[in-house]
């Protein structure tokens, strides 16, 4: 048995197939790796799977329809764990069109790669066959101060290109079950945080630069509210739908954890005070308000009490013990930090950063 996963050198993905990989309920199931290596992906992140037989790479698009036909064909997967695509806000508001081709177009040619095999399969492997789409609570827009937090009936209300492109990815998906039967699951997850995040997204950016001793960088007035799950239990709210989640719908995942940026930067600084401390003083210090993101949603939240209800899952960290196991491990992978900001890095800071 095997399962194909996109995106897995990214961010979730990797740290879905290292977690995946080592989970006894998968018992030891192969997985296929099809990711194409963009700035976001990095090898570096599956480096203890080297020599594993149950993980093979592929670096490509999923653009390339001929690439993922082959793949399927060759491969036989019983699942597609679909993560990969462009992720980053504040990229998309430099260059949509990136978007629309991986997370639209990418989507689109999965689902058609897909309907095309599974027509294939026969019996039990294609009563049990299932294309689990990887998607976000941003979909859902922003809410007000008292409004409830995110159901999956929630309106899609998209305001970033990104938001954009992942709630046309959804609808896809959808239309794909509904009008070809394609047994699809999709989640709606918050904001993620953990080891292997790119520092271009706001927890592991504070940490790198109160680290280098520079500017903390904070949009607006910094009380925008972010719902932050540890990046492991998406993982296993991912693997609990792939398991036993109904087909064709979706399933919202998050952490009970909303808090606004500042708390955040707040509490990363106070953890750096303690385990790297700055002969400066507090990191606190480095905090600058800098101009606001254009758009910018003001709180996402999200209510996972389906997924509870449905499957029994919930979050294993409190935002406290992730937080202190993201920062510990920051301090211990400052080799992984320094080689991700090499070269095309320093360009994306310096686009976002320079002007405002
Ligand atoms: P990421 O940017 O870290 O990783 C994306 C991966 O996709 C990279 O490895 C990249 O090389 C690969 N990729 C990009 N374009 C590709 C293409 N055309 N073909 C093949 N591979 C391609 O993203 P992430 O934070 O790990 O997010 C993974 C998924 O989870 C995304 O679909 C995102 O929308 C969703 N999500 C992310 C968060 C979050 O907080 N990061 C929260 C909810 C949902
Ligand atoms: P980010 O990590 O980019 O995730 P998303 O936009 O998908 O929620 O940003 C999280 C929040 O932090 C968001 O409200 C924007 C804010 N932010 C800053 O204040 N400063 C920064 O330098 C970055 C990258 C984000």
């Amino acid at each position: 048995m095997t399962i194909l996963v996109t995106g897995g050198a990214g961010f979730i993905g990797s740290n879905f197939v290292l977690d995946w990989l080592k989970d006894d309920a998968t018992q030891g199931e192969s997985v296929v790796n099809l990711d194409a290596l963009t700035y976001a992906g990095n090898l570096r992140n599956l480096a203890s799977l080297k020599g594993d037989a149950r993980h093979r790479f592929v670096q490509g698009d999923i653009c390339d329809c001929s690439l993922v036909d082959r793949l399927l064909a060759e491969h036989q997967p019983r699942a597609i764990v679909h993560f990969a695509a462009e992720s980053h806000v504040d990229r998309s508001i430099h260059g949509p069109g990136a978007f629309i081709r991986t997370n639209v177009e990418g989507t689109f040619t999965l689902l058609e790669a897909a309907r095309a095999y599974w027509g294939t399969l026969q019996g039990a492997a294609k009563e049990a066959f299932r294309f689990h789409h990887v998607s976000t609570d941003e979909v859902y827009g922003s809410l007000q101060p008292s409004d409830p937090a995110f159901t999956e009936t929630h309106p899609y209300e998209p305001n970033s290109p990104y938001s954009a492109s992942k709630a046309a990815s959804d609808h896809l998906v959808r239309a794909w079950h509904h009008t070809y039967g394609l047994p699809v699951l999709t989640t709606n997850c918050s904001n993620n945080y953990g080891p292997y995040h790119f520092p271009e997204k706001l927890i592991p950016l504070m940490i790198v630069n109160a680290l280098a001793g520079k500017p903390l960088p904070v949009y607006g007035d910094g009380q925008q509210i972010r719902d932050w799950l540890y990046v492991s239990d998406h993982c296993s709210g991912i693997r609990a739908v792939l398991a036993r989640g109904r087909v064709g719908e979706t399933y919202n995942i998050g952490g009970w954890n909303e808090k606004p940026n500042l708390d955040i930067v707040h509490t990363v600084c106070a953890l750096l005070d303690e385990l790297q401390p700055s002969a400066q003083g507090p990191y606190a210090r480095l905090i600058t308000y800098v101009k606001d993101r254009p758009g910018h949603d003001r709180r996402y939240a999200i209510d996972a009490r389906k997924i509870e209800r449905e499957l029994g899952w919930r979050p294993a960290e409190t935002f406290e013990t992730g937080i202190r196991k993201t920062v510990q491990w920051y301090l211990t992978h400052q080799d992984w930090v320094a080689e991700v900001q090499s070269g095309s890095y320093r360009d994306w800071v310096a686009a976002n950063y320079a002007h405002r």
